[in-house]
């Protein structure tokens, strides 16, 4: 099985999470792309959901969901999204597709995450993948000092606006062994709007297809 239909087996198995009459949150990215797909075949008749990027909002639309905006959504029961990495705790890196900051957002504001993955997403320590960073335009080159300075080696994300108008930074060379102290580390360097470190709020569950049939964490 190959790494794409993993990914749309774990997010097939999401589809089990969803409650009908409820608006759920919905993230980014080619994982979450077979989950609106499926959710959509299965005619599930949800409410409608809260989009974390322009690329999911537009990708529900076409299926006949309803997008609401998260501030009249209130607080929501689910929220539905991949990752980059997940540790054994369900630690995430996310950001891959630069909509960390939506992706974040929906997530607080969610009471379960639901996370999908092919298994190659499961790693010992976090890292491996460059960890996004999003930042003010102005702040790029003084931020990219600061995660030099935490023993990064940060990389501009040339020619990427993120939906808010904002530019990414990719850090290589990091091994997160305490990814929640480098969660604030990052989070207290002005200019930075988002790390792409899900550890303070890490998923619920982790669904990961495999060759032997999704998997779920913990
Ligand atoms: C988007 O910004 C990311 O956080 C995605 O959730 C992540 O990159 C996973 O992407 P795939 O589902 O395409 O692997």
């Amino acid at each position: 099985m190959n790494s794409d239909q993993k990914k749309q087996q774990a997010a097939i198995a999401a589809l089990a999470y969803i409650e009908e009459n409820t608006i759920i949150g919905v993230g980014t990215g080619s994982t979450v792309n077979h989950f609106i797909d499926a959710l959509a075949a299965r005619k599930l008749r949800i409410q409608g959901a809260v989009s974390s990027s322009e690329a999911s909002t537009e990708r529900m639309k076409k299926h006949g969901i309803e997008v609401f905006d998260l501030n009249s959504a209130g607080d929501l029961d689910v929220y539905i999204d991949g990752a980059d990495e997940s540790d054994g705790q369900l630690r995430l890196i996310k950001g891959g597709g630069a909509a960390l900051t939506r992706e974040k957002i929906v997530a607080a504001a969610s009471r379960r995450f639901i996370c999908i993955a092919d298994d190659s997403k499961l790693v010992e320590v976090l890292g491996k993948f460059p960890l996004p960073v999003e930042v003010i335009p102005m702040a790029r080159s003084y931020v990219a000092r600061r995660l030099r300075a935490l023993g990064g080696r940060p990389v501009w994300r040339e020619g990427v606006i993120t939906d808010n108008g904002n530019q990414i930074l990719d850090v290589h060379d990091l091994r997160i062994t305490d990814p929640v102290a480098l969660e604030d580390a990052i989070n207290q360097i002005a200019g930075v709007v988002t790390v792409g470190l899900f550890a303070r709020r890490p998923a619920d569950v982790l669904i990961l297809g495999t060759d032997a049939g999704p998997k779920t964490l913990p």
